[in-house]
């Protein structure tokens, strides 16, 4: 039963609803459903899952409806689906039922067009691994293969196969249970962590898209402190409103836990501000414009500090 509210809730008032194209997923058929999902929900890691039917036939095949979802326990699902053509059913479901083991090998760049290769619908009993030119490492602890050329290889029990729906397009949960993980020693850095830049993974996206996660495509948002940031309720309204500052820009203004004290204000403005104070006297909101650029400057080298500084001296 719902609980019945207190009436103290907040009233809000709804934004204009801008241009959108919105849709009933049942009311589509099956495939443009799915090429909205997938062509949205991205990037997706890629799970390339090694299993074995009940005769020890290896099979390996990519599927990228795939997460991490615990850390204790280990948990990683993915989701082989009943093909939304013909309501038929992937091997590497079939297996799992019946050998509840697998390894999830992840992808990086230098592996994904063999990977691409291996998701062929290729006829049952038929070997991927060598079909797509990978090498088959045993595991330790499982019997299904991990693939040498993988730089992460995760050893699963299959804890359970959750059925999402009986028609085409309908995903099964393999839930898997990680024994044993092997990383490659290439992708860690000096720290012992693995580096971002160095495990070089790709991700899937809509229709023929990938993506690489390295270079200019990586990127840091550190993560919030303990104490709470002061929100975007907190943020003087000048600066909210700002023409100069991003939603990106606020995003970080918001996030400290407590602005910079007068007294500092006054002494960046007299150390670092003093020309253009003079310069702008007679014109305010030059004076402002010029503030706020300087702060997004200082937010863009990662000086969140040094903007408040600056925007605060505005009213100081
Ligand atoms: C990058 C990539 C991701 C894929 N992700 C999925 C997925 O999440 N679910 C799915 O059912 N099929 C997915 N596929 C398609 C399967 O890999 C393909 O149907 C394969 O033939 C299944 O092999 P199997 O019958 O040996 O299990 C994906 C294919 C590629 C190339």
């Amino acid at each position: 039963m719902p609980s019945k509210a207190s009436g103290k809730a907040k009233v809000y008032t709804f934004a204009e609803t801008p241009i959108m194209r919105s849709f009933i997923p049942s009311e589509l058929p099956v495939a443009k459903a799915h090429g909205l999902l997938l062509g949205a929900i991205g990037p997706r890691p890629i799970a390339f899952a090694g299993t074995i039917d009940s005769e020890g036939n290896p099979n390996l095949a990519p599927f990228s409806f795939f997460n991490v979802f615990s850390a204790n326990p280990p948990v990683l699902i993915f989701s082989p689906a009943r093909r939304g053509r013909d309501n038929t059913t992937k091997h590497t479901y079939e297996n799992a039922l019946k050998v509840k083991e697998v390894v999830v090998n992840l992808v990086d760049y230098s592996m994904v067009h063999q990977m691409s290769l291996a998701s062929c619908e290729f006829p049952a009993g038929v070997n991927e691994y060598e079909k797509a030119g990978f090498t088959m490492l045993k595991s330790d602890l499982v019997q299904p293969w991990r693939v040498k050329e993988s730089p992460a290889q995760f050893e699963c029990k299959i804890t359970d196969v959750l059925p999402l729906g009986t028609e085409g397009g309908a995903g099964n949960l393999v839930i898997c249970e990680v024994l044993k993980m092997h990383f490659a020693d290439h992708i860690f850095g000096d720290d012992m962590r693995i580096d971002q830049e160095k495990i070089d993974t790709v991700g899937r996206m809509g229709g023929n898209y990938y993506v690489r996660a390295h270079g200019e495509a990586l990127f840091e948002v550190p993560k919030p402190g303990a104490v709470p940031g002061i929100g975007f309720d907190n943020l003087p309204e000048d600066v909210r409103l700002s023409k100069f500052l991003t939603g990106n820009d606020l995003g970080q203004l918001a996030g400290v836990s407590e602005l910079p004290n007068e007294t500092d204000v006054n002494e960046w403005r007299l150390t670092e501000l003093s020309d253009l104070f003079v310069s702008l006297e007679d014109d305010p909101p030059k004076l402002e414009e010029e503030l706020h650029k300087s702060a997004a400057a200082h937010i863009a080298q990662g000086r969140v500090h040094e903007a408040w500084l600056t925007l605060l001296t505005f009213n100081n």
